[in-house]
């Protein structure tokens, strides 16, 4: 891997902004063992009145920016088994001021792209009710090269505690050709046949949600798959599966669209559905949801995983859910014996991925990226100490984080579960 190969010593340079270190990117220790132990009884343990919903814990004395540092948070042994000896974080795309990167990760092998869209909603989206978010590509060709340049590209900031390499070229794909309207706000999964799909949260009353087949290559036209429930609006599609045992893809419809001011109140219960393309039937999955959002089946299809970012709405009450739940699902794709899974203890789950092993993935809107064990037991983090919505493997061991103003590229031993094969 050429990150893993590559002998980057960074120089040393002082902006204005920052204090840039001269730490060996190699031989920087990439661990970070959380003493959970030490934890359980603190010094202070301060009221509800002083946590946001999104409060990133650390143990005392530790800085964010030494957090970052060291980015791979081990909560249990086995993380290192996952994660492998020798992983790599690297910031490699930085927009001050924009939500660029918050959703829709898709990776397109045959182009080497990395497709995700900006955010829908949040001020620093720059979208709403008027007009729509932007999605975007960026080369990792590119990406490589500046993790592989060795004159000192890739560098410690010590204020943020960030590994900044280069910055990629941020490609914009959507634009005045026809996509208004079916690419507001989406969610991607890349299917068998070389093309991408984007689910979209439509806008206003005009533009309903939207399931939309893209093209990964140029133009990037698009064309819109699916766009009702027999003759309703969707409220704001969000994520989609593939499930492979039958070709169905499975789908959640929360309200984000409606809480964030640009879709009207909803017509349908907040819901997950599955979608046979060839009998055309959209039909009720799940419905015991406050607010359906990532969704992923296990490797042997035999799980199925859904994220309730319930506590995230118009208001932020930590009394709903910040939980993933785990069903089983049987070889025709039906859902059964919903449990809890897990609870993530900062922001809300969002987008979920599995690995080769089974283990869960979950991005979250506290501090990065979680690793549940198939038992549910959190086995560490990829800590980017800020929001990161959604993530996606680009290959083996690598994974591209998509944290709102910053992009992350993240080398390790685990292997995404390959849903684009
Ligand atoms: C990185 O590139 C983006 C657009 O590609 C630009 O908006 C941003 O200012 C650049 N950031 C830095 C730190 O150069
Ligand atoms: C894009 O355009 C080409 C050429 O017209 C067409 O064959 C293809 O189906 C289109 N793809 C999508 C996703 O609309
Ligand atoms: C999907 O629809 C087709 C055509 O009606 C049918 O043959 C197939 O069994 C359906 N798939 C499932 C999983 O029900
Ligand atoms: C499972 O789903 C299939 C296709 O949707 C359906 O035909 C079948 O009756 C379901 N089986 C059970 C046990 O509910």
């Amino acid at each position: 891997m050429v990150l893993r190969q590559a002998l980057v010593t960074a120089v040393l340079l002082t902006t204005s902004t920052s204090i840039v270190a001269q730490v060996d990117f190699e031989q920087h220790d990439w661990f970070y063992e959380f003493p959970l132990a030490s934890t359980n009884v603190l010094p202070t343990v301060p009221p509800p009145s002083s946590f946001t919903w999104d409060s990133i814990f650390l143990p005392p004395g530790i800085s964010l920016a030494s957090a970052k540092r060291s980015p791979f948070h081990v909560y249990h042994p086995d993380f290192h088994r996952v994660i492998g000896e020798d992983p790599r974080l690297a910031l490699v795309l930085e927009t001050e001021g924009y939500y660029s990167a918050h959703e829709a990760p898709v990776y397109h092998e045959p182009t080497q792209s990395f497709f995700f869209c900006s955010n829908a909603g949040a001020p620093l989206g720059f979208s709403g009710a008027e007009n729509s978010n932007r999605v975007f590509k960026i080369s990792l060709d590119e990406v490589e090269s500046s993790l592989s340049n060795k004159e000192g590209q890739v560098y410690l900031d010590e204020t943020t505690g960030d590994w900044k390499a280069g910055n990629a070229t941020l490609v914009e794909i959507s634009g005045e050709d026809g996509t208004e309207g079916r690419l507001v706000n989406v969610n991607g999964d890349t299917r068998p046949a070389d093309q991408i799909v984007f689910l979209a949260q439509g806008r206003g009353e005009e533009f309903p949600p939207t399931m939309t087949l893209v093209n990964p290559y140029p133009p990037y036209n698009s064309t819109v798959i699916l766009n009702n429930y027999f003759g309703r609006q969707f409220n704001s599609l969000n994520d989609v599966a593939l499930h492979r045992g039958t070709g169905d893809l499975f789908f959640t419809d929360p309200d984000y669209g409606n809480s964030q001011d640009f879709r009207p109140t909803p017509d349908l219960p907040l819901q997950v559905y599955r979608w046979n393309q060839t009998s055309g039937l959209v039909s009720l999955v799940a419905d015991e949801m406050v607010r359906p959002n990532g969704i992923v089946f296990s490797p042997d299809e035999t799980k199925a995983y859904v994220a309730d970012t319930g506590l995230v709405g118009k208001d932020r009450d930590p009394r709903r859910p910040a939980t993933i739940y785990e069903y089983n699902v049987d070889e025709q794709g039906n859902w059964s014996d919903r449990r809890t899974f897990a609870f993530i203890n900062t922001g809300v789950p969002d987008g979920l991925r599995c690995d080769e092993s089974g283990n869960v993935w979950i991005a979250g809107t506290g501090d990065g990226v979680t690793v549940f064990n198939p038992q549910g037991v959190l086995l560490g983090k990829i800590f980017v100490g800020s929001g990161s919505a959604n993530f996606q493997w680009a290959g083996p061991g690598r994974m591209v984080i998509l944290a709102e103003t910053k992009v992350y590229v993240a080398k390790l031993l685990a292997n995404g579960d390959p849903v684009w094969k």
